[in-house]
Parts: C-alpha cells; sequence; structure tokens
C-alpha cells in the first residue's frame, strides 16, 4: 500500500503496511500551475511553509506521547470515542490529534462495519515508542521537552552572542548528566547500522570473530556500541566509561543484551581522570561533536595513549566532507543542521574532515579509513 497509510474495507490488510516506506510531501507543490502561472514567491513559499510545518510533527506527536495514546493503541485498535474515553480526553479534539498523526503515517486509518474510522497503531511505531524498547525514541522525546525547544526558541540570541563561556571563550557542549539520561536512551538505533558497518572494517583490519582484544568505549551512555560489538567478537572485552548518573543505564543495558560478562563500567570524567592503556579499540560516539576544536584535540592525544600498539581509535560522529562530490551530500547537509542543533543546545560542531585529521596528525595518529553510515560517518585511525 502507499505511504497515506489508509486502508479501505475493501482494500490491502494493514498488514502490508510498509512503514514511511514512500512518505509523501504535505504540501503538494507538483498542483502549482506550471511555468509562468504563478510568481516565483508563490512557489517559493508553498515550499518554505512546509518546513515551518514541521513544528507541528514533535507538537502533536509529544502530545499523543503524553497522553498515553501509543500505549493504548498498542492494546488493539479502537475508535477516536474509544480512546478518548479510556484516556480521558476529550472526543473531537481526540480524533483531530489522531487523524493529525495519520499524515506523519504513525497512526492507520482503517474503518469498522459501520463505516466508523478505526485506528490502528504498525508494531514498528510502537515498538520505537516504547518507553523501555532497545531502540526507542522516547527518551528522545523526553531530552527535546527538558531541553531543545527551550534551546531552538532561543537561537537567534546563542547566535547572537556566540554561545561562550562568561568569560569569552568558545565551550563544550552545556548538557547535564540528567539530560544526558534522557538522551543517550534515544539515540540508541543509530547503533546497529554503524556496527554493522564498523564490524566489517575491524574485520578487514584483521579482527577475526574470536580474536581476544580489549576496547575502551569513551562516554558510552548506554554502552549499545560496545555491547552490539561484543555480540559479534567473542573474544572481545569492553570498558564502558562514562560519568556515574549514566553507567547503571549501561550496566543494565548489558545484562538485557546478555554480554555484562565481558562489559566492565568505568566510571570516570574523561577530562579529569585516567583512562588505562593498552586498548586495540578506543571507541568515540557522539563525543567529538560536543567539544570545542582545543578539547577535540585534547581528546585525539588522550586516545593515543589509551591505544595498544596496533591498535585503532574509531570516531563516529557528523563529519563533513568538503569535496565536490560531497558538497550538498545529504549527509554533508543534515550534518551541518545537527551543528546548528549543537550550537542551540550550548556548544560544538559538526566538524570537516580536515579538522579531524589535523587534531589526529598531531596526536600521532593517521587516517586509515572512513565509512559512511545514515546518520554518521566513522573514521578509523591508527598510529603513524
Ligand atoms: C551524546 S552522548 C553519547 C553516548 C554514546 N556514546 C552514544 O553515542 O550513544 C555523550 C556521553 O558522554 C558522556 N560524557 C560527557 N562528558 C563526559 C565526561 N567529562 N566524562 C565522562 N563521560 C562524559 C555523557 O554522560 C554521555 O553519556
Amino acid at each position: 500500500m502507499t505511504s497515506s497509510a489508509q486502508v479501505r474495507p475493501d482494500g490491502a490488510s494493514f498488514e502490508d503496511n510498509t512503514l514511511f516506506g514512500n512518505v509523501q510531501p504535505l504540501v503538494d507543490t507538483a498542483l502549482l500551475p506550471a511555468g509562468d502561472g504563478q510568481p516565483r514567491v508563490v512557489r517559493a513559499a508553498h515550499r518554505l511553509y512546509e518546513h515551518l510545518i514541521s513544528l507541528w510533527a514533535p507538537g502533536a506527536i509529544e502530545a499523543a506521547f503524553d497522553l498515553g495514546v501509543f500505549d493504548e493503541l498498542a492494546k488493539g485498535p479502537a475508535t477516536a470515542d474509544e480512546l478518548a474515553k479510556s484516556l480521558s480526553t476529550n472526543a473531537k479534539a481526540t480524533r483531530v490529534l489522531l487523524d493529525g498523526l495519520n499524515a506523519y503515517d504513525l497512526l492507520v486509518r482503517t474503518w469498522d462495519a459501520d463505516g466508523t474510522v478505526v485506528y490502528v497503531l504498525p508494531d514498528e511505531v510502537r515498538d520505537v515508542l516504547r518507553p523501555d524498547g532497545l531502540f526507542s525514541l522516547a527518551g528522545k522525546i523526553g531530552y527535546d521537552r527538558q531541553m531543545a525547544w527551550g534551546a531552538w526558541r532561543n537561537l537567534a540570541e546563542t547566535v547572537r552572542t556566540g554561545a561562550l563561556a562568561d568569560d569569552g571563550s568558545q565551550q563544550h557542549n552545556q548538557i547535564s548528566a540528567s539530560e544526558y539520561e534522557s538522551l543517550v536512551r534515544g539515540i540508541n538505533f543509530w547503533a546497529p547500522p554503524v556496527v554493522h558497518a564498523l564490524s566489517a572494517q575491524l574485520k578487514e583490519h584483521g579482527w577475526a570473530g574470536d580474536k581476544t582484544a580489549g576496547m575502551l568505549d569513551v562516554g558510552c551512555g548506554t554502552g549499545i556500541y560496545s555491547q552490539l560489538l561484543l555480540q559479534q567478537f567473542a573474544g572481545l572485552t569492553a570498558t564502558g566509561l562514562d560519568v556515574e548518573r549514566i553507567l547503571p543505564l549501561a550496566i543494565a543495558q548489558s545484562e538485557q543484551l546478555d554480554v555484562a560478562d565481558r562489559f566492565h563500567p568505568l566510571r570516570r570524567d574523561f577530562w579529569r581522570e585516567d583512562w588505562g592503556t593498552g586498548f586495540d579499540l578506543v571507541l568515540f560516539v557522539n563525543i567529538f561533536h560536543l567539544q570545542t576544536p582545543e578539547d577535540a584535540r585534547d581528546l585525539a592525544i588522550k586516545a593515543n595513549k589509551a591505544l595498544a600498539d596496533g591498535g585503532l581509535v574509531a570516531i563516529v560522529d557528523q563529519i563533513v566532507v568538503e569535496d565536490e562530490v560531497q558538497q550538498n551530500s545529504t549527509q554533508n547537509r543534515f550534518f551541518r543542521l545537527f551543528a546548528a542543533s549543537m550550537m542551540a543546545t550550548g556548544g560544538g560542531d559538526a566538524y570537516t574532515l580536515d579538522q579531524y585529521d589535523e587534531w589526529l596528525t598531531g596526536a600521532g595518529l593517521r587516517r586509515v579509513a572512513l565509512i559512511d553510515t545514515p546518520m554518521h560517518r566513522i573514521l578509523l585511525a591508527g598510529r603513524d
């Protein structure tokens, strides 16, 4: 079926629905008169309007999340009236919200025998919005509530002042440990394609499945990257370094993923405390974009100190490639917008490949591979 996610009683079963398979734009600019029939400004306004109403998406999704719409529909399909009753909400307003969510393919509309609309929650959406799901975005919603809404609202002021520290210096990102507690649980979904690509690279660099090796996951968050690598490499042990408030999440998840015996939490401040030495892999995922250039340079030096002879450093991040081919690639465009998100939340940037190369060279390291993944690039480096 098509992305409109609307199913007629006589049509295809909603089981066939491919979620987000072919998402339609919300403003059909193809219907604008062709050629000179329309002032260019009107055409541009139609396109810009669609960006401006992106605001509606988190508004509607978060409202439904807060009201428990997804939890309720996870129990089974329901009409708007039935949902309004179980959620103690206004019936008409509930119907309007549910129909709006259908525009994002989050709910399927179908009909009962009386012609009343019945809303169905696709399995994938349920898993993505379940509070405790491994790849759930619930943490992202919590983080947006705590931090992002206010941060984006103040972006103009941030640009005016440059997101500087009180002493006028550039600062690294100001996200607090409690905000990280929400955030790190909402970004696990990034890990599987990254680990898939990283595992393949490690194998190319001689990592056999049973190789005895030790890795350090710096700022591990939930530890999802090292834990998925542990599942791939039976001889691997991982040290997950993070602050006290975050490590319980990593420990619990290592148990859930059945790798707790090889996942060792390490409570450390990565600026002020020692990381240990002799690691075959030192991994940084979503860490460099939080830093100032000076701090990024220091991280590269610390990475080399922690590395065993012949070891590899893997940096997974929004790394901008400034060449003719990549200039306007989807990745570069996303990464540059990601930089705005870092700035809005108090510091950091999407740095260029040249900058990474410079920091690595300064630390006695050299890039050996650069791999594209959907929302990151993986930079692999070894000692000179
Ligand atoms: C953006 S999250 C990335 C988490 C994980 N690597 C991932 O990509 O899912 C950054 C992590 O770095 C940790 N972190 C930030 N500053 C730290 C510090 N000074 N010492 C140790 N961990 C820190 C945070 O607690 C958080 O878990």
